[in-house]
C-alpha cells in the first residue's frame, strides 16, 4: 500500500472540495466554536440533526465517526474528538487521526482534509499537535491517497511546512531506535550541518558500513525509500534491514542508553542533533537544535 501524500493548505476547511473533511468536535457532538462552529454553520442545520440521530451518546476522546456533509462541498464529515491538553494523552491525539482515517477507508474516501485537532480551544501546543497528527497518519496504514492539513493562519501553515521538512530526518532517528529495539545495537548515528549551514546531514552506520547517508537536500529519499510524515519508523527499519540482510547484530547497551536519551531530547523539542558544523565547538558534546545551547554528552566509545 502506498502511504498517502501529506500536504498543507492555508485556508478554511469548510471550503475544501475533498471527499471528507474532519471536524474537531466535542465528545457531545452538538456543535461548538472554532472549526466545529464553522463546519456546522457552513453545513447547515441538517448536520446537527444527523449528529443527534446517529450519535445519541456522542463520541469518546480519540474516537471518530462519519455523517454526510449536507451543504458543504465535501461528501462526508468525519467527526473526531481530540484530547484536552493537560487532561488527555498524546496517544489519544494520535488515535483521533488514525481512527478518522480508518473511517475514511470505510467510506472509500481518497482525499481527506484535517484541521489541527486539539490545537485550538483544547490548548495542545501546535508543533506537537502537528507531529501527533503525522504519527496518527503513519500508524493508520490508510489507503487514502491524499491527506491535507488545513490551517487558517500563515504562522500555522509555516509550522506545518517546517514539520514536514523535519519529519524525514526525525523518522531516520526513530528508525534507529527500532533497530536498537530489534537487537541491532551496533546501529550508530553521526549528524551535523553541511558547511553551507543549509542542510542537516545524518548517517546511520552498522560497523563501518554506512546504511543511510542522508541530507535534507535529498527531500524524502532515504536509501531509495520515500520517507514522509506517513511513514512509520518500523517501515524504514524494515527497508534498511532488507537492503542489508547479511548484517550481524551486536549488543551495545551503553550506546543504546546514550541514544535513547538523545532521542528523548529530539522528540521533546522537535529539533535535530548536531555533532559537527562549521564554527561548532564540540567540547560540551552534541547540540540538539543548532544554536539552541541544549547539549547532550558525546556518545560512549
Ligand atoms: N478551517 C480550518 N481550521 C480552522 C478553522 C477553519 N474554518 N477554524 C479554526 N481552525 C483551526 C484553529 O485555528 C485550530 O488550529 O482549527 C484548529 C483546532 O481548533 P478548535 O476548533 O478550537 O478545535 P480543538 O482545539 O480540537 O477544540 C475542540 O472546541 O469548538 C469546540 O466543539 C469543539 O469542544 C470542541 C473544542
Amino acid at each position: 500500500m502506498t502511504p498517502p501524500l501529506v500536504r498543507v493548505v492555508r485556508g478554511d476547511i469548510t471550503q475544501q472540495a475533498v471527499d471528507a473533511i474532519v471536524n474537531a468536535a466535542s465528545p457531545q457532538m452538538r456543535g461548538g466554536g472554532g472549526v466545529d462552529g464553522a463546519i456546522h454553520r457552513a453545513a447547515g442545520p441538517g448536520l446537527l440533526r444527523e449528529n443527534i440521530e446517529r450519535f445519541p451518546h456522542g463520541l469518546p476522546v480519540g474516537g471518530a465517526g462519519w455523517t454526510t456533509a449536507h451543504e458543504l462541498p465535501a461528501s462526508w464529515v468525519i467527526h473526531t474528538v481530540g484530547p484536552v491538553y493537560g487532561r488527555g494523552s498524546r496517544s489519544q491525539l494520535v488515535d483521533a487521526y488514525a481512527n478518522s482515517l480508518r473511517v475514511a477507508d470505510e467510506l472509500g474516501a481518497e482525499t481527506v482534509a484535517f484541521p489541527l485537532v486539539s490545537a485550538g480551544v483544547y490548548g495542545w501546543p501546535r508543533v506537537d499537535a502537528i507531529h501527533a497528527g503525522f504519527d496518527g497518519i503513519a500508524a493508520s496504514g490508510t489507503s487514502v491517497r491524499e491527506v491535507i492539513l488545513v490551517t487558517p493562519t500563515e504562522e500555522a501553515t509555516h509550522e506545518v511546512e517546517a514539520a514536514l521538512w523535519r519529519v524525514t530526518p526525525l523518522r531516520i532517528l526513530q528508525s534507529m531506535r527500532v533497530l536498537h529495539e530489534r537487537g541491532i545495537e551496533n546501529a550508530r548515528l553521526t549528524a551535523g550541518m553541511s558547511p553551507s549551514g543549509m542542510y542537516w546531514r545524518g548517517s546511520v552506520w552498522l560497523g563501518d558500513r554506512e546504511v543511510v547517508g542522508y541530507t535534507t537536500g535529498n527531500g524524502p529519499d532515504v536509501a531509495g525509500m520515500d520517507v514522509t510524515a506517513a511513514t512509520t519508523p518500523d517501515a524504514l527499519a524494515d527497508h534498511l534491514l532488507a537492503l542489508h540482510p547479511d548484517l550481524t547484530p551486536e549488543r551495545d547497551p551503553a550506546y543504546t542508553q546514550w541514544y535513547r536519551e538523545l532521542l528523548a531530547l529530539v522528540e521533546e523539542r522537535y529539533a535535530l542533533p548536531i555533532a559537527f558544523a562549521d564554527y561548532f565547538d564540540a567540547t560540551d558534546g552534541w547540540e540538539v537544535g543548532w544554536g539552541s545551547g541544549v547539549r547532550h554528552p558525546h556518545p560512549p566509545e
